[in-house]
């Protein structure tokens, strides 16, 4: 099942449908957001409304209550982590120069990278101030940690532009930090607050952690591979940018176009052309298949940190949407 499926929709709607709980949440980023001012409340609402897909609020609601029913600061902390999330994506298209985001014009388009660095920054304080909370101090920490991982991720995914030199390790190495940590945040502030200690804690985290790899590595094969419309983002920037994505990695190693490759890389200029060439030899090469099966062990370690846990409805929504990660196209 694609993650369309499972959220059965097409269009940009928020899955609030499929999965109620996510009710609350949409509520209270709506109430946190409309209290901004002027610019900022504008592209944080009109943010908000375009869609996404709220994995991170879902996988810190669902990890708590696959140990105890719903409560109030699970809600809370699912809110604090799409805040966090959607400041790290205003962020991310200023650095990235994107200019559309949820099928929409992005903050840095619309207003310049001033406003949108600013936007992002006011997010992350509503963030905390959700979080600075007695009950939600440990969700903190574990979000803390995250946003630290996703700067040193950015950073060093800045180092890295155009070099031919990246090894398999700094790839993974770059999305635990830029993807991974945020969600196996989530996963273990949703866990603490329904009162669970230690191993529970560590099992959400590994599950967190790879989806967090299938995640971000389909998101990379649909940069090359995806279609602008409906990822709602402009595809082709990784490229452009320098970003030596898994995908890429694995066509450096390849016999045939490895060489071809470096030498594109070298002149740091990629044409629409070159694009084209690429994705296609990508894709006659088995580059693509190579990196959705490298993005399925993942998730099958993934599913495999779940088995200790509790079976419940919950436990089998987050086996069901590791299983669509990898099927998704938005
Ligand atoms: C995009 O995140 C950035 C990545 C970490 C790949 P999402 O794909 O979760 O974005 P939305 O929230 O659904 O728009
Ligand atoms: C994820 O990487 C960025 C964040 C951690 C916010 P990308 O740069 O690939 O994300 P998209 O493709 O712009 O959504
Ligand atoms: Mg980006
Ligand atoms: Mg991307």
């Amino acid at each position: 099942m694609s993650i369309e499926q499972l959220y059965n929709t097409t269009n940009r709607s928020i899955p609030t449908l499929q999965f109620p709980e996510l009710l609350f949440v949409e509520d209270k980023l709506h109430v946190v957001l409309s209290k901004a001012d002027g610019l900022i409340q504008q592209t944080c609402v009109s943010l908000l409304q375009s869609g996404g897909k709220r994995i991170r609020p879902l996988l810190t609601l669902y990890s708590g209550m696959c140990f105890a029913p719903l409560n109030p600061p699970m809600i809370q902390a699912a809110v604090a982590s799409e805040l966090i999330h959607m400041a790290s994506l205003i962020h991310d298209d200023v650095i990235d120069e994107s200019s559309t985001r949820r099928g929409k014009p992005t903050v840095n388009a619309l207003y310049g990278d001033h406003a949108a660095i600013l936007t992002g920054d006011y997010l992350f304080a509503e963030a905390f101030n959700i979080l600075s909370t007695q009950q939600l101090l440990s969700s903190m920490t574990y979000l803390v940690e995250a946003i630290q991982a996703m700067c040193e991720g950015e950073v060093n995914q800045a180092n890295e532009q155009f070099s031919s030199s990246i090894s398999m390790q700094h790839y993974f190495h770059r999305i635990t930090k830029k993807t991974g940590m945020l969600l196996a945040a989530c996963c273990q502030s949703g866990a603490i607050l329904s009162g669970v200690v230690s191993e529970e804690l560590i099992q959400m985290r590994e599950y967190g952690i790879n989806i967090g790899y299938a995640y971000q590595i389909t998101d990379d094969i649909l940069d090359i591979s995806g279609d602008a419309e409906s990822l709602g983002k402009p595809v082709g920037t990784d490229l452009i940018n320098g970003n030596l994505t898994l995908p890429f990695l694995y066509l450096m190693d390849n016999p045939i176009y490895g060489t071809w490759l470096i030498e594109i890389m070298k002149t740091r200029k990629i044409t629409r052309q070159g694009i084209q060439s690429i994705k296609e030899a990508l894709v006659s090469s088995g580059c693509i298949d190579q990196a959705y099966a490298t993005a399925t062990k993942c998730i099958s370690k993934a599913k495999a940190s779940l088995d200790k846990i509790p079976r419940s409805p919950y436990r089998t929504t987050l086996v069901n949407l590791a299983d669509s990660i990898l099927l998704r196209t938005t």
